[in-house]
């Protein structure tokens, strides 16, 4: 069950400038006026600022640094994207929260943030390094496609996140098939898409982004050190993470929002626009081969299609491209 305390923050939040009286917040909430106010002590010295009128009553100024629930919600400027929101400490894995908590009817549009996961999960069954410098992330969502069309909200996740960093940090993210960030031959981002489907309709889909944020060039262990980067490696400076999910919440919203009234055409085009070596050679590895031959594109369905050992055109579904010498 929700806590006072929580309660209380979201319906200081809900009336941004105007105050709301002691009273009609006692009512509210169900607790007496002293009450009211002891908790208002304790906002204070949990960082908020507070501003009292006598007449008037009570109004939140700011809220802390600090990555909670309530601070996202404030300056949260989407209509449904991340309004129910689930944050913890240290986690196996936000997807294993995902899943329980999809099971449990959780709302579209929920989003589970995690500061440290123990057992971070990548794709292809790898780990998936999660210290506290990064933001590791699951959104669930319950699309009204049918299973087949799923892999499309995977490059949908890729462009929504790219855009969204790139409005808040100008750095030169591209995309790399299908659907991890990176800046030059480094990577930034990683997305895992998990779902629930029967045959011809889907429960759900978690959509799971891995973001490295704040951390050094010691902060990797020397197995990725030479692979991955960080929005402060890359820029110098720190990032604040509610800001963050903040605005990829809201471009994710809009992403998704376009892509259910108008198909996949549009985020295709921006995917491709963005996607690094097309019309270049590239090395596909498949389960079975591995072979150098030119990325000629993606399908309506976001598969890769390259040139086969043959030279003709082939569509894989599944893969692994690389273009690097390591
Ligand atoms: C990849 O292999 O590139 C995908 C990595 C996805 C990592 C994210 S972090 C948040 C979410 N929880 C997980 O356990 N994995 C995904």
């Amino acid at each position: 069950m929700e806590s006072t305390r929580s309660r209380l923050i979201k319906l200081l939040s809900q009336s941004k400038e105007s105050y709301i009286s002691g009273q009609a917040l006692s009512e509210a909430l169900g607790i007496s006026r002293n009450a009211i106010w002891k908790h208002m002590k304790d906002l204070e010295n949990d960082g908020y600022r507070i501003d009292a009128k006598r007449s008037q009553g009570y109004r939140i100024v700011s809220f802390p640094d600090k990555v909670s629930s309530n601070t996202i919600r404030w300056g949260l400027k989407t209509k449904w994207m991340g309004q129910h929101i689930i944050h913890k400490e240290s986690v196996p894995s936000t997807q294993l929260i995902g899943h329980e908590i999809a099971r449990e009817n959780a709302p579209n549009g929920t989003i589970i943030i995690a500061e440290e996961q123990t057992a971070g999960k990548g794709r292809m069954k790898k780990n998936w390094f999660s210290d506290k410098e990064g933001l590791w992330t699951t959104l669930l969502l319950r699309p009204p496609i049918p299973p087949n069309k799923a892999s499309e909200l995977t490059l949908l996740a890729a462009v929504a996140l790219r855009e969204a960093l790139h409005e808040l940090t100008n750095l030169p993210i591209g995309i790399k098939w299908p659907n991890d960030l990176l800046i030059g031959d480094k990577k930034l981002c990683g997305i895992l898409t998990e779902m629930q489907a029967e045959q011809d309709r889907i429960d759900y889909v978690l959509i799971g982004f891995g973001l490295n944020v704040n951390q050094n060039e010691a902060s990797w262990d020397a197995s990725i050190r030479d692979i991955a980067t960080s929005l402060k490696m890359e820029s110098g400076k720190s990032w604040d993470k509610k800001e963050i999910v903040q605005t990829i919440l809201k471009h994710f919203e809009n992403t998704y929002e376009m892509y259910l009234s108008e198909g996949f055409k549009t985020i295709k085009s921006t995917w491709e626009e963005h996607a690094f070596k097309i019309g270049e050679n590239i090395k596909i590895n498949t389960f079975h081969d591995a072979w150098t031959g030119q990325f000629l594109g993606i399908t309506d369905e976001g598969a890769l299609i390259v040139e086969s050992q043959d030279g003709s055109p082939i569509t894989l579904y599944s893969a692994e491209i690389t273009w690097f010498d390591r």
